[in-house]
């Protein structure tokens, strides 16, 4: 192997070094989430976290709490993200406690079975 080579190895070697430690840093601190999970969130859950919704929690099974386990799969803050995303007039349309404590309840694992997180593909 010529001394070329090896150098060009050891730098393909460090990137993926520093790539890796980038994506566990920005995994764990950083929350950056898109409109387009913002407005998938509200598309599935807009029924359960209306403002005017009377206290209705979705089953574990249902479509809104597995687009929260995809979403909260992406980190710990992302569901606080999406809040942070939201407009003026959505929020007022949708109640942000609720959203908050549906991030802790479709999370949370039933002591009867385990539902695997839905893979819902955002
Ligand atoms: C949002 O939901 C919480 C918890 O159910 C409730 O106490 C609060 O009044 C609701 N806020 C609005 C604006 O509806």
């Amino acid at each position: 192997m010529s001394p070329n080579k090896k150098v060009a190895i050891l730098f393909l070697v460090v990137l993926a070094a520093i790539c890796s430690l980038d994506t566990v840093i920005s995994g764990c601190c950083s929350k950056t989430c898109t409109d387009k999970q913002k407005n998938y969130i509200l598309q599935v859950c807009g029924h359960y976290i209306m403002a005017s919704n009377t206290r209705r929690l979705p089953p574990k099974s249902d479509p809104c709490c597995a687009a929260v386990r995809t979403l909260q799969s992406h980190g710990e803050g992302m569901m606080q993200c999406v809040i942070d995303l939201l407009t003026h007039a959505e929020s007022e349309q949708y109640n942000a406690t609720v959203m908050l404590y549906l991030k802790r309840y479709c999370t949370q694992r039933s002591s009867l079975f385990a539902l695997p997180s839905a893979e819902v593909m955002v």
